[in-house]
Protein backbone atom coordinates (compact mmCIF):
# COMPACT_ATOMS: atom_id res chain seq x y z
CA UNK A 1 0.00 0.00 0.00
CA UNK A 2 1.46 3.88 -0.75
CA UNK A 3 0.03 6.76 0.71
CA UNK A 4 -0.31 9.84 -0.01
CA UNK A 5 -0.58 13.12 2.34
CA UNK A 6 -1.83 16.89 1.27
CA UNK A 7 -1.76 19.91 3.31
CA UNK A 8 -4.06 22.41 2.05
CA UNK A 9 -3.68 26.47 2.59
CA UNK A 10 -6.26 28.99 1.51
CA UNK A 11 -9.85 28.77 0.92
CA UNK A 12 -12.62 26.96 0.33
CA UNK A 13 -11.80 26.73 -3.22
CA UNK A 14 -8.28 25.11 -2.09
CA UNK A 15 -9.74 22.31 0.04
CA UNK A 16 -12.45 21.50 -2.46
CA UNK A 17 -9.33 21.32 -5.61
CA UNK A 18 -7.48 19.04 -2.81
CA UNK A 19 -10.08 16.55 -3.16
CA UNK A 20 -9.57 16.48 -6.93
CA UNK A 21 -5.73 16.02 -6.20
CA UNK A 22 -6.81 12.98 -4.03
CA UNK A 23 -9.08 11.91 -6.52
CA UNK A 24 -6.15 11.68 -8.79
CA UNK A 25 -3.74 9.88 -6.58
CA UNK A 26 -6.59 7.46 -5.45
CA UNK A 27 -6.77 6.61 -9.38
CA UNK A 28 -3.32 6.47 -9.73
CA UNK A 29 -3.47 3.69 -6.59
CA UNK A 30 -2.68 5.91 -3.65
CA UNK A 31 -4.18 5.91 -0.40
CA UNK A 32 -4.94 8.92 1.74
CA UNK A 33 -2.81 9.35 5.57
CA UNK A 34 -2.89 11.97 7.97
CA UNK A 35 0.88 11.59 8.26
CA UNK A 36 3.27 13.27 6.89
CA UNK A 37 6.13 10.72 7.78
CA UNK A 38 4.46 7.55 6.60
CA UNK A 39 3.33 9.25 3.16
CA UNK A 40 5.13 8.30 -0.08
CA UNK A 41 3.75 11.42 -1.90
CA UNK A 42 3.60 14.56 -0.27
CA UNK A 43 2.04 17.45 -1.38
CA UNK A 44 1.25 21.14 -0.71
CA UNK A 45 -1.77 22.99 -2.50
CA UNK A 46 -0.63 26.19 -2.03
CA UNK A 47 -2.18 29.84 -1.30
CA UNK A 48 -0.74 32.98 -1.96
CA UNK A 49 -3.27 35.65 -1.20
CA UNK A 50 -1.25 37.11 1.96
CA UNK A 51 2.51 37.11 2.41
CA UNK A 52 1.72 35.34 5.72
CA UNK A 53 -0.10 32.12 3.79
CA UNK A 54 3.59 31.86 1.93
CA UNK A 55 5.75 32.19 5.07
CA UNK A 56 3.79 29.42 6.72
CA UNK A 57 4.02 27.22 3.25
CA UNK A 58 7.96 27.88 3.01
CA UNK A 59 8.16 26.27 6.41
CA UNK A 60 6.40 23.62 6.27
CA UNK A 61 7.83 22.53 2.47
CA UNK A 62 11.24 22.86 4.57
CA UNK A 63 10.24 20.76 6.98
CA UNK A 64 10.07 18.22 4.71
CA UNK A 65 13.84 17.89 3.82
CA UNK A 66 14.84 15.66 6.83
CA UNK A 67 12.14 13.39 5.81
CA UNK A 68 13.30 12.85 2.10
CA UNK A 69 16.87 12.35 3.10
CA UNK A 70 15.94 10.11 5.04
CA UNK A 71 13.48 8.23 2.50
CA UNK A 72 14.75 8.96 -1.00
CA UNK A 73 11.81 7.61 -2.63
CA UNK A 74 9.29 10.03 -0.97
CA UNK A 75 7.55 12.10 -3.80
CA UNK A 76 7.21 15.94 -2.94
CA UNK A 77 4.41 18.07 -5.16
CA UNK A 78 4.29 21.93 -4.38
CA UNK A 79 0.66 22.64 -6.43
CA UNK A 80 -1.77 25.58 -6.66
CA UNK A 81 -1.69 29.56 -6.35
CA UNK A 82 1.51 30.28 -4.91
CA UNK A 83 3.10 28.33 -7.98
CA UNK A 84 1.36 30.29 -10.76
CA UNK A 85 3.57 33.76 -9.56
CA UNK A 86 6.24 34.79 -11.94
CA UNK A 87 9.29 33.05 -10.78
CA UNK A 88 8.24 31.14 -8.03
CA UNK A 89 8.39 27.49 -9.43
CA UNK A 90 12.63 28.56 -10.20
CA UNK A 91 12.72 29.87 -6.78
CA UNK A 92 10.74 26.53 -5.02
CA UNK A 93 13.15 24.37 -7.01
CA UNK A 94 16.32 26.65 -6.07
CA UNK A 95 15.10 26.75 -2.17
CA UNK A 96 14.06 22.97 -1.96
CA UNK A 97 15.96 21.01 -4.86
CA UNK A 98 14.16 17.82 -2.94
CA UNK A 99 10.76 19.06 -4.71
CA UNK A 100 9.75 16.90 -7.72
CA UNK A 101 6.85 18.55 -9.17
CA UNK A 102 5.64 22.09 -9.51
CA UNK A 103 2.02 21.96 -10.94
CA UNK A 104 -0.28 25.51 -11.12
CA UNK A 105 -3.99 25.55 -10.64
CA UNK A 106 -5.15 24.22 -13.53
CA UNK A 107 -4.32 21.06 -14.28
CA UNK A 108 -4.44 19.20 -10.72
CA UNK A 109 -5.98 16.06 -12.29
CA UNK A 110 -2.70 15.28 -13.77
CA UNK A 111 -0.87 15.28 -10.43
CA UNK A 112 -1.55 10.99 -10.55
CA UNK A 113 0.10 10.90 -13.95
CA UNK A 114 3.18 13.20 -12.78
CA UNK A 115 3.68 10.99 -9.45
CA UNK A 116 3.36 7.70 -11.08
CA UNK A 117 6.63 9.15 -13.91
CA UNK A 118 8.49 10.30 -11.09
CA UNK A 119 7.55 6.72 -9.31
CA UNK A 120 8.81 4.77 -12.36
CA UNK A 121 11.70 6.48 -13.42
CA UNK A 122 15.43 5.31 -12.67
CA UNK A 123 18.55 6.92 -12.67
CA UNK A 124 18.06 10.40 -12.56
CA UNK A 125 14.74 11.44 -11.26
CA UNK A 126 12.59 13.71 -13.51
CA UNK A 127 11.62 17.37 -12.22
CA UNK A 128 8.43 18.00 -13.67
CA UNK A 129 6.57 21.25 -13.79
CA UNK A 130 3.67 22.15 -15.60
CA UNK A 131 2.83 25.93 -14.69
CA UNK A 132 1.49 27.54 -17.85
CA UNK A 133 -0.40 30.55 -18.99
CA UNK A 134 -4.06 30.44 -17.37
CA UNK A 135 -5.36 33.50 -19.32
CA UNK A 136 -7.71 31.13 -21.53
CA UNK A 137 -7.46 27.42 -20.16
CA UNK A 138 -10.10 25.52 -21.35
CA UNK A 139 -12.40 23.65 -18.29
CA UNK A 140 -11.66 20.27 -17.25
CA UNK A 141 -14.45 17.83 -16.56
CA UNK A 142 -14.93 14.51 -15.20
CA UNK A 143 -12.11 14.21 -13.36
CA UNK A 144 -12.33 12.37 -10.22
CA UNK A 145 -12.93 13.70 -7.03
CA UNK A 146 -12.08 12.07 -3.30
CA UNK A 147 -14.65 13.74 -1.16
CA UNK A 148 -13.86 14.11 2.56
CA UNK A 149 -16.08 17.07 3.64
CA UNK A 150 -18.55 14.83 5.29
CA UNK A 151 -22.39 16.00 4.89
CA UNK A 152 -21.55 18.78 2.36
CA UNK A 153 -20.39 18.95 -0.98
CA UNK A 154 -18.37 21.77 -2.58
CA UNK A 155 -19.53 22.52 -6.10
CA UNK A 156 -17.46 24.55 -8.59
CA UNK A 157 -19.50 26.90 -10.75
CA UNK A 158 -17.00 28.81 -11.92
CA UNK A 159 -13.27 29.19 -11.95
CA UNK A 160 -11.13 32.70 -12.06
CA UNK A 161 -11.95 36.13 -11.84
CA UNK A 162 -11.92 39.34 -13.45
CA UNK A 163 -12.22 42.03 -11.23
CA UNK A 164 -8.81 43.19 -10.28
CA UNK A 165 -9.29 44.89 -7.12
CA UNK A 166 -6.09 46.24 -7.02
CA UNK A 167 -4.57 44.57 -3.88
CA UNK A 168 -5.77 40.67 -5.13
CA UNK A 169 -3.33 38.37 -6.37
CA UNK A 170 -6.06 35.97 -7.66
CA UNK A 171 -6.94 37.13 -11.09
CA UNK A 172 -3.31 36.91 -11.91
CA UNK A 173 -2.77 33.41 -11.02
CA UNK A 174 -6.12 32.07 -11.66
CA UNK A 175 -6.66 33.74 -15.20
CA UNK A 176 -10.42 35.04 -16.74
CA UNK A 177 -13.62 34.27 -15.46
CA UNK A 178 -14.94 30.60 -16.72
CA UNK A 179 -18.10 29.40 -15.89
CA UNK A 180 -19.17 26.12 -15.69
CA UNK A 181 -22.35 24.34 -18.44
CA UNK A 182 -25.01 24.61 -16.01
CA UNK A 183 -26.36 21.19 -16.91
CA UNK A 184 -23.02 19.59 -15.94
CA UNK A 185 -23.13 21.97 -12.65
CA UNK A 186 -27.09 20.62 -11.63
CA UNK A 187 -26.37 16.97 -13.17
CA UNK A 188 -23.45 17.34 -9.98
CA UNK A 189 -25.69 18.44 -7.60
CA UNK A 190 -28.66 16.20 -7.98
CA UNK A 191 -25.81 13.19 -8.15
CA UNK A 192 -24.16 14.44 -5.00
CA UNK A 193 -27.90 14.56 -3.31
CA UNK A 194 -29.27 11.12 -4.55
CA UNK A 195 -25.39 9.99 -2.88
CA UNK A 196 -26.78 11.19 0.53
CA UNK A 197 -25.02 14.85 0.95
CA UNK A 198 -27.63 16.95 2.75
CA UNK A 199 -25.71 20.44 2.24
CA UNK A 200 -24.08 21.77 -0.90
CA UNK A 201 -21.50 24.98 -1.51
CA UNK A 202 -21.59 26.57 -4.45
CA UNK A 203 -18.08 27.92 -5.25
CA UNK A 204 -16.75 30.64 -7.43
CA UNK A 205 -14.38 33.46 -6.66
CA UNK A 206 -16.99 35.75 -7.88
CA UNK A 207 -20.46 34.25 -8.14
CA UNK A 208 -22.43 36.84 -9.17
CA UNK A 209 -20.63 36.87 -12.75
CA UNK A 210 -21.41 33.33 -13.21
CA UNK A 211 -22.61 32.80 -17.07
CA UNK A 212 -20.91 36.35 -18.05
CA UNK A 213 -18.69 34.60 -20.20
CA UNK A 214 -21.30 31.86 -21.76
CA UNK A 215 -23.36 33.31 -24.74
CA UNK A 216 -26.44 31.28 -23.66
CA UNK A 217 -28.42 33.72 -20.99
CA UNK A 218 -27.37 31.68 -17.85
CA UNK A 219 -26.56 34.11 -14.79
CA UNK A 220 -26.43 32.98 -11.20
CA UNK A 221 -29.95 33.34 -10.60
CA UNK A 222 -31.00 31.01 -13.02
CA UNK A 223 -28.25 28.36 -11.64
CA UNK A 224 -29.95 29.01 -8.29
CA UNK A 225 -33.43 28.25 -9.83
CA UNK A 226 -32.28 25.07 -11.80
CA UNK A 227 -30.59 24.15 -8.62
CA UNK A 228 -33.48 24.50 -6.18
CA UNK A 229 -35.88 22.19 -8.35
CA UNK A 230 -34.31 19.36 -7.86
CA UNK A 231 -35.97 17.21 -5.22
CA UNK A 232 -35.03 16.03 -1.45
CA UNK A 233 -34.47 17.67 2.19
CA UNK A 234 -31.01 19.38 1.12
CA UNK A 235 -29.28 22.99 1.60
CA UNK A 236 -27.62 24.83 -0.41
CA UNK A 237 -24.67 27.93 0.24
CA UNK A 238 -22.88 29.66 -2.01
CA UNK A 239 -19.57 32.16 -1.71
CA UNK A 240 -18.07 34.33 -3.18
CA UNK A 241 -20.54 37.45 -3.62
CA UNK A 242 -19.70 40.34 -4.74
CA UNK A 243 -21.38 43.91 -3.89
CA UNK A 244 -20.87 45.44 -7.20
CA UNK A 245 -22.75 42.39 -9.08
CA UNK A 246 -24.89 40.64 -6.39
CA UNK A 247 -28.59 41.03 -8.16
CA UNK A 248 -31.87 42.06 -6.92
CA UNK A 249 -33.39 38.86 -8.40
CA UNK A 250 -30.44 36.67 -6.47
CA UNK A 251 -31.44 38.55 -3.49
CA UNK A 252 -35.21 37.52 -3.92
CA UNK A 253 -34.72 34.34 -4.81
CA UNK A 254 -32.55 33.69 -1.52
CA UNK A 255 -35.81 34.19 0.30
CA UNK A 256 -38.49 32.67 -1.69
CA UNK A 257 -36.33 29.76 -2.68
CA UNK A 258 -37.05 26.02 -0.79
CA UNK A 259 -33.03 24.79 -0.17
CA UNK A 260 -31.23 28.46 -0.18
CA UNK A 261 -29.71 28.95 2.96
CA UNK A 262 -30.65 32.31 4.71
CA UNK A 263 -26.58 33.04 4.68
CA UNK A 264 -24.19 34.91 2.65
CA UNK A 265 -20.81 36.31 2.88
CA UNK A 266 -20.66 39.67 0.82
CA UNK A 267 -17.09 40.86 1.70
CA UNK A 268 -16.91 44.83 1.99
CA UNK A 269 -13.23 44.95 2.46
CA UNK A 270 -13.54 48.92 3.86
CA UNK A 271 -15.79 51.29 4.79
CA UNK A 272 -14.54 54.62 3.43
CA UNK A 273 -15.57 55.12 -0.64
CA UNK A 274 -11.68 56.69 -0.97
CA UNK A 275 -10.63 53.56 -0.37
CA UNK A 276 -13.07 51.23 -2.14
CA UNK A 277 -12.39 53.08 -5.39
CA UNK A 278 -8.60 53.09 -4.88
CA UNK A 279 -9.56 49.19 -4.08
CA UNK A 280 -11.23 49.14 -7.54
CA UNK A 281 -14.36 47.90 -5.69
CA UNK A 282 -16.70 49.67 -7.85
CA UNK A 283 -19.71 49.93 -5.04
CA UNK A 284 -19.76 52.04 -2.70
CA UNK A 285 -21.11 52.23 0.97
CA UNK A 286 -24.07 53.61 0.38
CA UNK A 287 -24.66 50.78 -2.19
CA UNK A 288 -23.13 48.46 0.39
CA UNK A 289 -25.49 49.74 3.08
CA UNK A 290 -28.31 49.21 0.58
CA UNK A 291 -27.33 45.74 -0.12
CA UNK A 292 -27.61 44.62 3.53
CA UNK A 293 -31.21 46.56 4.10
CA UNK A 294 -32.46 44.79 1.05
CA UNK A 295 -31.31 41.34 2.00
CA UNK A 296 -32.76 41.95 5.75
CA UNK A 297 -36.16 43.11 4.49
CA UNK A 298 -36.17 40.22 2.07
CA UNK A 299 -34.95 37.37 5.15
CA UNK A 300 -35.38 38.99 8.38
CA UNK A 301 -33.33 36.08 9.84
CA UNK A 302 -30.44 36.29 7.39
CA UNK A 303 -26.91 35.86 8.44
CA UNK A 304 -24.25 37.79 7.13
CA UNK A 305 -20.34 37.68 6.90
CA UNK A 306 -18.08 39.80 5.67
CA UNK A 307 -14.40 40.08 4.98
CA UNK A 308 -12.35 43.54 5.84
CA UNK A 309 -9.10 44.75 5.22
CA UNK A 310 -6.86 47.04 7.24
CA UNK A 311 -3.82 49.18 6.00
CA UNK A 312 -4.64 49.21 2.29
CA UNK A 313 -2.43 51.86 0.99
CA UNK A 314 -3.20 55.51 1.77
CA UNK A 315 -5.66 54.39 4.54
CA UNK A 316 -6.28 57.16 6.86
CA UNK A 317 -7.47 57.18 10.49
CA UNK A 318 -10.21 59.06 9.32
CA UNK A 319 -11.04 56.20 6.53
CA UNK A 320 -10.65 53.79 8.92
CA UNK A 321 -13.13 54.71 10.87
CA UNK A 322 -15.68 54.98 8.46
CA UNK A 323 -14.90 51.12 7.99
CA UNK A 324 -15.58 50.70 12.07
CA UNK A 325 -18.77 52.94 11.56
CA UNK A 326 -19.91 50.45 8.76
CA UNK A 327 -19.33 47.37 10.72
CA UNK A 328 -21.57 49.25 13.77
CA UNK A 329 -23.80 50.07 11.89
CA UNK A 330 -24.39 46.64 10.10
CA UNK A 331 -23.76 44.67 12.68
CA UNK A 332 -22.13 41.31 10.86
CA UNK A 333 -22.69 37.87 12.66
CA UNK A 334 -19.03 36.99 12.15
CA UNK A 335 -16.30 39.13 9.95
CA UNK A 336 -12.74 37.76 8.55
CA UNK A 337 -10.10 40.20 9.66
CA UNK A 338 -7.03 40.87 7.61
CA UNK A 339 -4.10 43.50 7.32
CA UNK A 340 -3.61 44.13 3.85
CA UNK A 341 -0.15 42.45 2.35
CA UNK A 342 1.62 44.07 -0.83
CA UNK A 343 1.31 41.12 -3.58
CA UNK A 344 4.17 41.22 -6.67
CA UNK A 345 2.41 42.09 -9.48
CA UNK A 346 -0.84 43.75 -8.00
CA UNK A 347 -1.52 47.23 -8.82
CA UNK A 348 -1.78 48.30 -5.07
CA UNK A 349 1.96 47.03 -4.62
CA UNK A 350 3.44 49.98 -6.27
CA UNK A 351 1.40 52.43 -4.29
CA UNK A 352 2.66 54.17 -1.03
CA UNK A 353 2.56 51.76 2.10
CA UNK A 354 1.85 52.41 5.86
CA UNK A 355 3.66 51.17 8.38
CA UNK A 356 2.60 47.97 10.05
CA UNK A 357 2.73 49.20 13.24
CA UNK A 358 -0.24 51.19 12.14
CA UNK A 359 -1.86 48.82 10.58
CA UNK A 360 -1.46 46.22 13.33
CA UNK A 361 -2.88 48.72 16.00
CA UNK A 362 -5.93 49.38 13.51
CA UNK A 363 -7.02 45.84 13.40
CA UNK A 364 -6.94 45.16 16.96
CA UNK A 365 -9.38 47.80 17.02
CA UNK A 366 -11.59 46.46 14.45
CA UNK A 367 -11.43 42.76 16.21
CA UNK A 368 -12.16 43.99 19.44
CA UNK A 369 -15.11 45.38 18.28
CA UNK A 370 -16.74 42.67 15.79
CA UNK A 371 -15.53 40.92 18.85
CA UNK A 372 -18.64 42.35 21.09
CA UNK A 373 -20.96 42.45 17.91
CA UNK A 374 -20.74 38.68 17.16
CA UNK A 375 -21.19 37.66 21.27
CA UNK A 376 -24.58 40.37 21.15
CA UNK A 377 -25.90 38.59 17.47
CA UNK A 378 -25.23 35.09 19.39
CA UNK A 379 -27.34 36.03 22.52
CA UNK A 380 -29.95 36.83 20.48
CA UNK A 381 -30.20 32.91 19.72
CA UNK A 382 -30.65 32.23 23.11
CA UNK A 383 -33.69 30.64 23.80
CA UNK A 384 -35.07 29.86 20.24
CA UNK A 385 -35.23 26.79 18.02
CA UNK A 386 -33.31 26.54 15.59
CA UNK A 387 -32.69 23.57 12.59
CA UNK A 388 -29.38 22.04 12.53
CA UNK A 389 -27.93 19.68 10.03
CA UNK A 390 -25.45 17.45 12.42
CA UNK A 391 -22.20 17.85 10.74
CA UNK A 392 -19.71 16.03 13.00
CA UNK A 393 -18.69 15.05 16.64
CA UNK A 394 -16.24 16.75 17.79
CA UNK A 395 -15.90 14.70 20.53
CA UNK A 396 -18.29 11.30 22.00
CA UNK A 397 -21.20 12.57 22.74
CA UNK A 398 -21.13 15.75 21.48
CA UNK A 399 -22.25 16.80 18.28
CA UNK A 400 -21.86 20.14 16.21
CA UNK A 401 -23.61 21.69 13.40
CA UNK A 402 -25.12 24.78 11.54
CA UNK A 403 -28.36 26.72 11.09
CA UNK A 404 -29.46 27.78 8.47
CA UNK A 405 -28.39 31.55 8.74
CA UNK A 406 -24.75 29.74 9.45
CA UNK A 407 -24.16 29.97 13.12
CA UNK A 408 -22.25 27.09 14.35
CA UNK A 409 -24.36 25.33 17.26
CA UNK A 410 -23.16 22.46 19.83
CA UNK A 411 -24.83 19.93 21.35
CA UNK A 412 -25.04 17.01 23.49
CA UNK A 413 -25.83 13.35 20.57
CA UNK A 414 -24.24 10.47 19.41
CA UNK A 415 -22.32 10.20 16.18
CA UNK A 416 -25.33 8.15 14.07
CA UNK A 417 -27.45 10.89 13.90
CA UNK A 418 -24.13 12.79 11.42
CA UNK A 419 -25.85 13.82 8.36
CA UNK A 420 -30.05 14.62 10.11
CA UNK A 421 -31.53 17.76 10.47
CA UNK A 422 -32.63 18.17 13.76
CA UNK A 423 -33.91 20.86 16.33
CA UNK A 424 -31.77 22.45 18.89
CA UNK A 425 -32.76 24.83 21.39
CA UNK A 426 -29.98 27.31 22.53
CA UNK A 427 -29.21 27.59 26.13
CA UNK A 428 -26.31 29.66 25.67
CA UNK A 429 -24.03 31.51 23.41
CA UNK A 430 -19.92 31.97 23.42
CA UNK A 431 -18.45 34.43 21.36
CA UNK A 432 -18.98 32.25 17.82
CA UNK A 433 -20.84 29.28 19.11
CA UNK A 434 -23.62 28.50 20.25
CA UNK A 435 -25.04 25.62 22.84
CA UNK A 436 -28.12 23.82 23.53
CA UNK A 437 -29.94 20.84 23.64
CA UNK A 438 -31.63 18.47 20.72
CA UNK A 439 -35.62 18.89 21.69
N1 LIG B 1 -3.84 41.42 1.70
C1 LIG B 1 -4.69 41.13 2.70
N2 LIG B 1 -5.88 40.54 2.50
C2 LIG B 1 -6.23 40.23 1.23
N3 LIG B 1 -7.34 39.66 0.74
C3 LIG B 1 -7.20 39.58 -0.60
N4 LIG B 1 -6.02 40.09 -0.97
C4 LIG B 1 -5.40 40.50 0.16
C5 LIG B 1 -4.14 41.12 0.42
N5 LIG B 1 -3.30 41.44 -0.56
C6 LIG B 1 -8.50 39.30 1.56
C7 LIG B 1 -9.77 39.95 1.06
C8 LIG B 1 -10.51 38.81 0.44
C9 LIG B 1 -10.06 37.66 1.29
C10 LIG B 1 -10.28 36.32 0.68
O1 LIG B 1 -8.71 37.90 1.49
O2 LIG B 1 -10.48 40.46 2.19
O3 LIG B 1 -11.91 39.00 0.47
FE1 LIG C 1 -9.62 39.11 -5.62
FE2 LIG C 1 -11.45 41.04 -6.04
FE3 LIG C 1 -11.44 38.79 -7.59
FE4 LIG C 1 -12.21 38.62 -5.02
S1 LIG C 1 -13.26 39.81 -6.63
S2 LIG C 1 -10.76 37.23 -6.11
S3 LIG C 1 -10.88 40.14 -4.03
S4 LIG C 1 -9.83 40.38 -7.49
Amino acid sequence: MKFFNIQTFGCQMNVHESEKIAGSLVEAGYQPTDSVADADVIVFNTCCIRDTAEKRIMGNIGAVKPLKKADRSKIVAVVGCMTQQDGMKEAIFKKFPFVDIILGTDRLDRIGDYVERVAMSNGKRPKIDDVHNIDTPEIIENTPIFRTSGTNAWVNIMYGCNNFCTYCIVPYVRGRERSRDPETVVGEVRGLIEEGYREITLLGQNVDSYGNDRQDGWNFAKLMRAIDGIDGKFRVRFMTSHPKDISEEVIDFMAESVHFCHNIHLPVQAGSNRVLQAMNRKYTREHYLYLIDRLRAAMPDVGITTDIMVGFPGETEEDFQDTLRLVEQVRFSNAFTFIYSPRNGTVAAKMEQIPYAVKKERIGRLITLQNSITKEISDRYVGTILEILVEDAPKPDLLCGRSDSGRLVNFPGSADRIGEFVRVRIDKSRSASLWGEIV
